[in-house]
């Protein structure tokens, strides 16, 4: 195998980046932050620039940048580009039927956000406000957060695919008193009753009201006095609406995401920092030149949609492209089908993705022209070097250079990554620090390793676009990400770093699943097995799975005297689409009399997630197990599952 590959020559000239480049401004973000960060700070218009700009410590954990800058984000997404871009493109949008679109320009952006922001205003929205969204793709779901942005009221973007209940506790959690949704959406030509989810989450509910866009047109409730169609009520609000002077440090969003133990938790991101990180990451790591149709198939319910549907590109004047449907529907070359048919120039998307268009073959890839891509991009998971070769090979026909990144809804935005032109890449290995990180591979005793060296991944520096808090728990903040390694930001992933400096991340060290490049809490699966009056106890891990990358592992056992069964089988994996949403449904279920534990009553995770992992002659020392003749029979019921 090929180990490092440099794309052609041609494609990469005039990049914004070249190798001498990278050396020199990585050396100088590490060495004159300030001055980096207020360099970097310029591609943002502010009301007033800021004179503080790195304002951190780890040890006591207190983040803040450019703290006395003052700036509306949307303002900068929306109103800045009007002068030179009011007719270009910054929406392109596609829904779930092929060639349905709709576009809108930087002028009609400006209209809707504008509509939608008086709507919020007459329902009596304020600045600080939450305002949880509950959208499909369309681009109402980046008008509503633009919106959101511009009169100050921070959003919650909850994922179309979880269900009433996963969306009752984001409501719940950040005390909402706003709901925006559509009556539904569409994927893979299936309906997602999106209103009557909501209906349902919001039963009992503090919630004051709902702004309901129409979109499928499927018969829907309405409840009078807290529900509004948002075409009837943005058809009477002014169409100005200035823009709220926000502090750099005023928050602009909550996105929740699972962490090992407890509920979801509200990751907070403030306006500034977040700002220039996004602005900055998207115009180095895809190259980003004017004109260019950039799609990023995240939904905008996960931190990619945020950072690189909808702020990175439009902080950029860019044209984003946002797909409602799924990569198979109507067939597997729909993402080809659609870079032929708007010329998409770069294309980012996860492992997963391109590891199930894989299996498919290269005729679905090939039957369409994709001659303008020319860049393409992965996130979310890591990507095994054969799917790298194949997205790199046969969907960039060994021409567009790849850029694998690595980062986190903590971090805002791209952390690790090759940068095209400035960099060899190497197949399955994320690459290399952005400007101002400072990667560091720690060992189970706190050493910091040098040079080639395995170890757990953090990060000894703060940088614009970390998350600040976790909503309502300062505290957890602190335990979750500053307390393994003290005065250092530990990332919860294990990492490889190589002779040349690259980074290899190994996956998550802790008790977070990675499915299909989602992110999911064993503990969350958990609990949602355990409310099935059958079962006893329930203990989740991740194992190898060739799309999904992991696939869900439950190990069951059920109260004295009820028998398993394969209707037991169905109706725990109804549970927990039921409790959490399709995405987190078990691949497999084993039924076992027991759970390994210590004689303290511990459950031995290690060895459930061997047996899961097939690892059967890796699974250490047993002889501190309660019972260590269960192992037999977890091995046996694990060939059988
Ligand atoms: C994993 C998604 C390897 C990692 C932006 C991280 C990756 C978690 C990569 C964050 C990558 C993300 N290579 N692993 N390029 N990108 N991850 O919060 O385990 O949904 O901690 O953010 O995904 O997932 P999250």
């Amino acid at each position: 195998m090929q180990d490092r590959i440099l794309p052609p020559a041609k494609a990469v000239q005039n990049t914004h980046c070249t190798a001498q480049d990278y050396a020199a401004l990585h050396a100088r973000s590490l060495s004159d932050p300030d001055g980096f960060w207020a360099d970097q700070a310029r591609r943002i218009d502010w009301d007033r620039f800021p004179t503080r700009i790195a304002g951190w410590s780890y040890d006591p954990v207190d983040i803040s940048w450019f703290e006395d800058g003052i700036l509306n984000l949307c303002f900068n997404c929306v109103d800045r580009h009007l002068p030179s871009r009011a007719d270009q493109v910054a929406i392109l949008w596609e829904g779930d039927e092929p060639g349905v679109a709709r576009t809108l320009t930087y002028a009609g952006l400006y209209a809707e956000v504008v509509r939608m922001a008086n709507c919020l205003k007459e329902l009596g929205a304020t600045k600080g406000d939450r305002v949880t969204l509950y959208m499909p793709m369309i681009p109402e779901a980046a008008v509503a957060m633009l919106a959101c942005a511009r009169i100050g009221a921070v959003h919650s973007v909850v994922f179309g695919g979880f269900s009433p209940d996963a969306l009752r506790g984001r409501i719940d959690d950040c005390a909402s008193r706003f709901v925006i949704t559509a009556d539904g959406g569409m994927r893979g030509g299936k309906l997602v009753p999106l209103k009557a989810n909501v209906d349902e989450a919001l039963e009992g509910s503090a919630v004051q009201s709902v702004i309901v866009v129409r979109h499928c047109g499927n018969a829907v409730a309405m409840s009078e006095g807290r529900d509004h169609w948002y075409d009837t009520l943005g058809a009477t609000v002014p169409d100005t609406c200035p823009c709220e002077p926000m502090n750099a440090e005023d928050p602009l969003f909550i996105l929740y995401t699972s962490g090992s133990t407890g509920k979801p938790k509200g990751v907070l991101h403030t306006t500034g920092g977040y700002a220039v990180w996004t602005a900055t990451t998207f115009h180095y790591v895809f190259d980003y030149r004017d004109g260019e149709i950039f799609w990023c198939t995240a939904d905008v319910g996960w931190v990619t949609g945020h950072s690189y549907v909808v702020y990175g590109p439009l902080a950029n004047g860019a044209t984003t492209l946002m797909y409602e449907g799924v990569p198979n529907y109507p067939d597997c070359s729909r993402n080809w089908d659609m870079v032929e048919r708007h010329k998409v120039d770069i294309f980012y998307t996860a492992p997963t993705a391109i590891r199930a268009l894989m299996r498919e073959g290269a005729a679905p890839v090939k039957k369409h022209d994709r001659s303008s891509l020319r860049l393409l991009g992965t996130v979310g998971e890591p990507i095994n070097p054969e799917a790298w070769r194949w997205y790199y090979e046969t969907v960039g026909d060994s021409r567009c250079p790849v850029v694998d990144t690595w980062w986190q809804t903590e971090t805002g935005g791209i952390m690790i990554t090759t940068l095209p032109g400035a960099h060899a890449m190497k197949p399955g290995s994320a690459g290399l620090p952005f400007f101002g990180i400072a990667p560091e591979l720690v060992d189970a005793g706190g050493n910091v390793l040098e040079g080639a060296a395995s170890g757990n991944l953090c990060i000894a520096r703060s940088w614009p676009g970390q998350m600040r808090t976790v909503y309502g728990d300062h505290e957890r903040f602190v335990q979750t990400y500053f307390t393994a390694y003290r005065g250092k930001y530990f990332t919860g992933d294990g990492c490889r770093r190589d002779e040349d400096g690259y980074y290899w991340i190994t996956g998550r060290v802790d008790d977070v699943l990675n499915v299909s490049g989602h992110r999911l809490g064993t503990a969350e699966v958990e609990s949602a097995l355990v409310l099935h009056p059958k079962v006893a106890e329930a203990a989740v891990v991740g194992y190898p799975h060739d799309i999904k990358g992991q696939g869900i592992y439950c190990y069951v056992t059920l109260i004295a005297g009820e028998e398993a069964s394969e209707a037991l089988e169905t109706e725990l994996k109804q549970l927990v689409r039921h409790e959490i949403g399709p995405i987190a449904t078990p691949d497999l279920l084993h039924f076992t009399p027991a759970l390994p534990k210590t004689r303290s009553g511990k459950i031995m995770r290690r060895i459930l997630r061997k047996i899961a992992e097939n690892e059967f002659a890796t699974l250490g020392d047993t002889s501190t197990l309660a019972d260590p003749g269960l192992v037999d029979s977890l091995i046996e019921g694990r060939r059988n599952t």
